[in-house]
């Protein structure tokens, strides 16, 4: 049934028990990874009284539970109603603020109001950070005038500008349905001023959730930058992600910050890309500094629903951590790759070179004991492009409407080519990751889907295809690779190295007899060739 303990993952982050939604307060700090969460510690469905539990780390990848960081006391006004998102700054030495980790969070007060809160580690050097002082100034920041008490969330991390102000960014929606990032500032990090202009808004999308700001280097290198170089720094672009609300989706730009206001590059008028064409929500990076890396989060509910949450007795997953860099092409976008410390679970390794995949006759990868949990990583090569299907323009550039009409089992010219992931041995059961190669007007399309119409046979489980545009030069370059990390009930593939990205959960029946196996498949005219595959088993990562 659901609630087999085979739908648990190996290797995502997910409590032992009941309901789990957003990040909050990622950080590295004294040799430890710092994760929270929003948590609900009495079932497995989200409550408005929600907490943050708290768990730490030495790689990201194996995790112990520290005791609850936040949740609601009777003498604490400011967060009486529950602990809402929030998100973490160390801050530096000085005398202008109290130095060490601080969090910045949203509090529901007495009138279910929310309002921004602070609270600082109470002894900085105490790696494991149990100990949080939750001020009786709080709120810090209260409702601005003029915006509904239940809109206006998740403090943003902090970062300081040239003039010695620290800024940060706060989700709202005004009056007329504008989604608004507001900007305050602060000298001690304790009083801040709201600016008179927001750092972004958007017309007509709502209410925006989770911004997430940060620095890029605009030279495509991995390095990640700390939040607080943002200023003056002219070899640096800067991101805003924010989380939609209405449309359940996190989207950013790439754009620059002139006097306070943050100026997308492209993508006018509208809040950006995806980031992720699945799943997934309420993302939020942080810099590494050990690593000198940017760390990317974010929460993947269930498709299931809730009485299925009940009978399970969990909800909710977290992404594997994913190293995030700005492409340096130049088209203003991200690119996301698992962090490499997720490669130490990797077990019996098979691969092959130069196998060519003939149309209708999935291979079948053999020599795994588990294909349950597996990473693999696999590179195509495309012969020739000329039986490409012409793109219809009715559908007019919407990924997923086209991996809906042409999903896996519409055969097409190049592609679908791809992974069968946690397939039963008849393929009465699977979930698809694949190309699709179009050809447009004067260029070539390519598409990647990740189609769940068969991934069960339980009709309860919402199986929603997804897909999203692969930005790369196919005709000069006809190769492209696919990565995907399958875990019991969730596949999250990674298109081109990581320039497409597609998280889906899934509820295969055929894993509660281990019926599950792994295949590569092609449903177009001509065969496509596997250049190299790799593919191993994932150990257990170890959650206590
Ligand atoms: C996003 C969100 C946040 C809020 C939190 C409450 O999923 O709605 O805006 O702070 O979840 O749990």
């Amino acid at each position: 049934s659901i609630a087999s303990p085979k739908y648990r993952t190996a290797f995502h982050f997910q409590p032992i028990k009941n309901w789990m939604n957003d990040p909050n307060g990622p950080m590295y700090y004294n040799g430890y990874y710092h994760f929270f969460y929003q948590y609900n510690p009495n079932g497995p469905e989200w409550s408005e009284n929600i907490v943050w539990a708290h768990s730490v780390s030495l790689d990201l990848v194996n995790w112990s539970i520290v005791k609850d960081a936040f949740f609601s006391t009777q003498d604490h006004p400011f967060d009486i109603n529950g602990c809402w998102s929030g998100s973490a700054t160390i801050l530096p030495d000085g005398d202008v603020y109290r130095p060490g980790p601080v969090m910045l969070y949203t509090g529901l007060d007495n009138d279910k109001r929310q309002v921004q809160n602070i609270a600082f580690a109470k002894n900085i050097s105490d790696p494991m950070l149990e100990e949080w002082d939750k001020p009786d100034y709080n709120p810090i920041i209260d409702l601005p005038t003029g915006i509904q008490p239940d809109c206006f969330r998740d403090p943003s991390t902090g970062w300081i500008g040239e003039d010695g102000y620290w800024r940060i960014g706060v989700g709202s929606v005004e009056e007329d349905h504008t989604g608004v990032i507001f900007l305050y500032k602060s000298k001690d990090f304790v009083h801040w001023t709201k600016s008179e202009k927001p750092l972004f808004s958007v017309d007509d999308i709502g209410i925006l959730e989770c911004p997430d700001f940060f620095p890029v280097s605009r030279d495509g290198s991995k390095e990640g930058l700390d939040t607080s170089s943002l200023n003056g720094d002219s070899v640096n672009d800067y991101v805003l992600k924010v989380s939609i609300y209405e449309l359940n989706i996190d989207v950013y730009t790439v754009g620059k910050c002139e006097n306070d206001v943050y100026i997308p590059n492209d993508h006018k008028g509208s809040a950006g890309l995806r980031i992720d064409f699945g799943k997934f929500y309420a993302s939020k990076s942080f810099f590494d500094p050990k690593m000198k890396r940017r760390i990317l989060w974010a929460w993947v509910n269930e498709e299931c629903s809730s009485t299925d949450n009940i009978a399970k007795g969990w909800a909710g997953i977290q992404i594997v951590p994913r190293l995030i860099w700005l492409d340096e092409t130049g088209h203003h976008r991200l690119i996301q790759w698992p962090i490499k410390e997720i490669e130490s679970l990797r077990r019996n390794e098979i691969s092959f070179q130069n196998l060519d995949i003939i149309p209708q006759t999935p291979f079948e990868i053999k020599g795994l004991i588990n294909t349950s949990q597996a990473d693999v990583e696999v590179e195509f090569e495309i012969p020739n492009l000329e039986d490409a299907e012409e793109y219809d323009p009715s559908w007019s550039m919407d990924p997923q409407k086209i991996c809906s009409l042409r999903n896996a089992s519409v055969s097409g010219g190049v592609g679908p080519f791809g992974l069968l992931v946690l397939a039963s041995d008849n393929r009465e059961e699977y979930t698809a990751v694949f190309f699709r190669i179009f050809k447009a007007k004067d260029k070539y399309l390519t598409l990647m889907c990740s189609d769940q119409s068969k991934s069960s046979l339980r009709t309860e489980v919402s199986k929603t295809v997804y897909g999203g545009f692969v930005n790369i030069d196919i005709e000069n370059t006809p190769k492209i690779s696919l990565r995907t990390l399958i875990d019991h009930s969730v596949v999250e593939s990674f298109g081109a190295g990581g320039r497409t990205c597609i998280t889906s959960r899934v509820y295969p029946t055929s894993i509660l007899t281990d019926n599950i196996h792994l295949f590569v498949f092609n449903n177009g005219t001509k065969s496509v060739r596997v250049v190299d595959f790799k593919a191993w088993e994932m150990a257990n990562a170890r959650i206590d």
